[in-house]
């Protein structure tokens, strides 16, 4: 039985010496999205890629990618990220003291705006915006890493989200996307709680077949 929603894999976990072969393979599988993660190794103890390889990967293809900043001071990668062709940029609620500059600066540009927390993070500190992004992203691992173990306490996180949007009938302008130990087995559960988007790193690119895999997650 298809299940309405969308796939976004996380490019983190792909061969980053062709880059190039992962979009491919996400063209084969059909996902909808491409999960570009930013690490700045000050927000998160990793590095990973900047502007530029967007700008690059911007020209290969034409998804929709979907930015998740994981980065101190976001406001300053905004405006070269949009520039390099993201559709949408999500920030890290506990990486700002003006959550509310941040939006409004991510909507000048035009794109998207998500916002993500930390599994830690309590619910009540995104709650004031959720009227004002397109997306919320629930982290279910630590960021920073990709082949982490899903953390079971997420999946009451995006049933209470679900609820808190319907409350304010924001459920069908506000996307919940989840991020962080996706699997095949644990998809299901994660749609069922109210997931829009899943983000898969290293289900998709750590299988035998990248392109299959994602048809497989379309097919739960
Ligand atoms: C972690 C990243 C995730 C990660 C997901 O900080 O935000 O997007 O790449 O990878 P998996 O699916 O392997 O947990
Ligand atoms: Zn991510």
């Amino acid at each position: 039985m298809a299940t309405e929603f969308k796939l976004a894999p996380s490019i983190l976990s792909a061969d980053f010496s062709n880059l190039g072969y992962a979009l491919q393979l996400c063209d084969d599988g059909g996902a909808h999205w491409i999960h570009i993660d930013v690490m700045d190794n000050q927000f998160v103890p990793n590095l990973t890629i900047g502007p530029p390889v967007v700008k690059s990967l911007r020209s290969k293809t034409n998804k929709f990618m979907d930015v998740h900043m994981m980065v101190i001071e976001p406001e300053k990668l905004v405006n070269p990220f949009a520039r390099a062709g993201a559709d949408l940029i999500t920030f890290h609620i506990e990486a700002t003291d003006d959550p509310q500059s941040v939006i409004d600066l991510i909507k000048s540009t035009g794109i998207q705006v998500g916002i993500s927390l930390k599994p830690s993070t309590p619910l009540s500190d995104i709650e004031p915006y959720y009227d004002q992004v397109d997306l919320i992203l629930v982290m279910s691992v630590e960021p920073g890493f990709g082949g982490q173990g899903y953390m079971e306490g997420s999946t009451a996180r995006i049933r209470e989200i679900k609820y808190k949007l319907n409350e304010q009938c924001l459920q069908d302008r506000v996307l919940i996307e989840v991020d962080g130990g996706i699997k095949l087995h644990n998809a299901k559960e994660v749609i069922d709680a109210g997931a829009d988007v899943l983000v898969a790193g290293s289900a998709i690119f750590g299988s035998e077949n990248p392109a299959k895999t994602i048809q497989d997650f379309y097919n739960l």
